[in-house]
């Protein structure tokens, strides 16, 4: 059969990942898919630049997207980020006929419903499992193998680069700005790391997970995401005292046919297998109505993992261009473009709480915050005080039974206005 010939956009931590697999494992590739897959062209910024991976000898550097557009390029692989210069290619390449593979998901967060329609109108497959957890096959889980359940909630660690450096800040006690170069260093990042430490990347890969788990579209712009730069060590210790992990989660779940989805950083029992997760690793924790609860585990970033992803993806459309009736369902609904998400109100959720008060250390300080959550109908559940004698701050430390998130905003908004409160108050969920 035709050797089947891919475009690459990118050569990167990931697409010289995807090359070395490539290389590695061809013999294994070709006995699975029946067919021969090679790396034709390859298109960088600097083509003149010398690689530590080789690509092969019949393939070459290109600095103009028009070479992967031509008749001898069956497949485009995009693995070079950023939205602009990867939307106009993929949108091209679809255009021109050919099938696409993506790591990307800034852009499918931003783009995807158009990108899936156009996919979608020429018959193509437009496949994305790197995008979301690295070399976690979570895309194909909710596509497919999940495919007859409801999914009741789903609930991940989405982000290599902060889980890492929230790992090094609890188990190594590194700063937050050793840990994020340690992530750099090791290719876990994306090139503008603010993207992790934000929480962006994650509520990227979220708006992408809920359109496979809920087949609905849940704009970018309305989840609430929050980053791991509001995390400090001293949250990470109190967190450890009593008895939990900080981890910067993505949640979505259906309550009465609305849609509760945030990213936020958030106190996880050490017990659960999630507070578990260390380093670059990531994990989805899913519930379906049939099937119950399921965990997925494994590297989320790295070039290696996220390569084997996107082989998988190649191998997929492969398999699918070797059948005699090729057909592509992108989304897991049918091709069908999909509905907007009813949202929940950010106000109406209901969690138990970490809160961290900074306040001058005299009488009845902490009596007046504790009245003041209570008649926001905010329960106590543990509470700590680490004053020293006549020190002028003290950090007073609350966990809550579940309370209404308007009544969590509105306590806060009231406890930072007084006069004894030196610092914003530091407020994370606890799952
Ligand atoms: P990277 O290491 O920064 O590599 C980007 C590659 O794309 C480089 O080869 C660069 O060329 C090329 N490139 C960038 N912009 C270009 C443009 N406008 N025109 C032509 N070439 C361009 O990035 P990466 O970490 O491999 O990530 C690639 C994609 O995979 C991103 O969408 C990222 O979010 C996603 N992803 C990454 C990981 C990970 O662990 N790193 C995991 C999952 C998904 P030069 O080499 O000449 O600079
Ligand atoms: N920068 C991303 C992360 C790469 O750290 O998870 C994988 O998507």
């Amino acid at each position: 059969m035709k050797t089947l010939r891919l475009g690459l956009a990118g050569f990167g931590t990931v697409g010289s990942g995807l090359a070395k697999i490539l290389h590695e494992n061809r013999e294994i590739i070709v006995s699975r898919t029946g067919r021969e897959i090679a790396i034709t062209t390859v298109l960088v910024r600097d083509a003149a630049r010398k690689r530590a991976v080789p690509i092969g000898a019949e393939a070459r550097f290109t600095t103009n997207p028009d070479d992967l557009l031509g008749e001898d390029i069956d497949v485009v692989v995009e693995l070079m980020g950023g939205v602009d210069a990867a939307r106009s290619l993929i949108t091209r390449a679809l255009e021109s006929g050919k099938h696409v593979v993506t790591a990307n998901k800034h852009l499918l967060a931003l783009h995807g419903p158009e990108l899936f329609a156009l996919a979608a109108s020429k018959g193509l497959g437009l496949f994305y499992e790197a995008s979301v957890a690295g070399g976690i096959p979570i895309v194909q889980t909710l596509r497919e193998s999940l495919g007859a359940n409801r999914i009741e909630r789903l609930t991940g660690i989405l982000n290599g680069t902060a889980n890492y450096i929230l790992s090094e800040m609890t188990t190594n006690h590194l700063d937050f700005g050793t840990a994020l170069k340690q992530a750099q260093d090791l290719g876990y990042a994306e090139a503008d790391p603010m993207l992790d430490i934000e929480g962006f990347d994650t509520a990227h890969k979220l708006v992408v997970l809920i359109r496979l788990a809920y087949g609905r579209d849940f704009p970018l712009g309305k989840l609430p995401v929050r980053g791991i730069t509001q995390v400090s060590g001293q949250d990470i210790q109190f967190a450890r005292e009593f008895g939990y992990r900080i981890k910067l989660l993505a949640q979505a779940r259906e309550v009465d046919g609305k849609i509760e989805a945030s990213v936020q950083p958030t106190l996880v029992k050490h017990t659960y297998l999630l507070a578990r997760v260390g380093g670059n690793y990531n994990a989805v924790r899913v519930e379906g109505n049939a099937v119950g609860p399921i965990m997925l585990h494994g590297q989320g970033a790295g070039g290696a993992p996220t390569g084997s992803a996107v082989m998988a993806d190649i191998m997929a459309l492969c398999r699918g261009l070797n059948a005699p009736c090729a057909s592509f369902d992108n989304t897991g609904f049918g091709n069908t473009p999909l509905p907007p998400a009813d949202i929940l109100p950010k106000g109406e959720g209901v969690s138990m709480h970490y809160f961290r008060f900074s306040v001058t250390d005299k009488p009845g300080v902490l009596a007046s915050i504790a009245h003041t959550m209570a008649e926001h109908d905010i329960s106590i559940a543990q509470a700590v005080q680490k004053g020293e004698h006549q020190s002028s701050d003290v950090p007073i430390v609350f966990l809550t039974h579940k309370a209404r998130q308007s009544a969590v905003d509105e306590i806060i908004r009231i406890i930072d206005g007084l006069s004894v409160t030196l610092r914003p108050t530091v407020h994370f969920p606890i799952l």
